[in-house]
């Protein structure tokens, strides 16, 4: 079975580009507040948002950014236009993320549609999103897939059981409660915090079994309109 390979190499992982893709699953939120975090500690992304995503965006949250999907994603994040994020037409097939040349420091598809999840396991490049994770897989980076759905169906778990064979971390939007979490943001910064750790990012999103200090980088998340909320 395919292994992800830690890229020890000379130039240090954090200054590599991540590959953050959003689907069009439930819970936009995940990704959403995964790209604020990213940008917060200034981590280069390259973001790629399939068409879906952007439905679910509006339903989900009323978000209708027209042409300028970066500064309305920015706008709604309350980033900087300063901060270091490349947004891709998912029908650029030249685009950096397509080439393994390309060093990155691996891919999170979040939230991952049962759709993505279905060509990545069968290797259809059909956008630049299934595209740059074939990358990730042949490269031996990292590829994280958090998948939203429920029940699983055959199918689904068999594609699953495939790209994990591949290399894949195969994870599912599923926040734990040992945390005691109060308001839906510290659900999200719960899965959001454990996606993060799969990539070494050093995060304080939640509070982890068996540690003492309460969360400090609680009350972010974009998602407002939950705040407050008993979950
Ligand atoms: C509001 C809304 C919620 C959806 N939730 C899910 C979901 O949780 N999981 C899923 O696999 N598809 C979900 N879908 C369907 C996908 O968006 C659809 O299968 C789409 O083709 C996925 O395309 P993509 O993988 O290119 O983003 C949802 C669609 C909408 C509009």
């Amino acid at each position: 079975m395919p292994q992800a390979k830690k890229n020890h190499s000379a130039q240090n992982q954090s200054e590599l580009p991540f590959v953050l893709a959003i689907t069009g699953a439930s819970g936009a939120i995940y990704g959403m507040r995964l790209l604020q975090y990213l940008m917060e500690v200034g981590q280069p992304v390259d973001l790629l948002v399939s068409r879906a995503a952007l439905r679910v965006m509006f339903e989900e949250h009323d978000l209708s950014f027209g042409e300028d999907l970066k500064g309305g994603l920015l706008r709604y994040l309350e980033l900087p236009d300063t901060v270091p994020l490349k947004v891709h037409s998912l029908t650029d097939y030249g685009a950096s993320v397509a080439s393994g040349s390309y060093r990155t420091r691996g891919m999170a598809v979040v939230p991952c549609s049962l759709g993505t999840l279905g060509a990545l396991a069968s290797g259809l490049t059909e956008n630049l999103i299934h595209r740059a994770a074939a990358v990730t897989l042949k490269e031996r980076r990292t590829l994280l897939i958090l998948v939203r759905e429920m029940p699983f169906g055959h199918i689904q778990l068999k594609n699953m059981l495939a790209l994990s064979e591949a290399g894949a971390v195969v994870s599912c939007a599923s926040p734990g409660y040992y945390h005691r979490p109060q308001t839906v943001s510290d659900q999200v910064d719960f899965v959001v915090g454990r996606v993060l750790d799969q990539f070494d990012f050093d995060n304080k999103l939640f509070k982890r079994w068996k540690e003492d200090s309460r969360p400090i980088q609680q009350n972010k998340s974009p998602n407002k309109e939950h705040e407050g909320t008993k979950s």
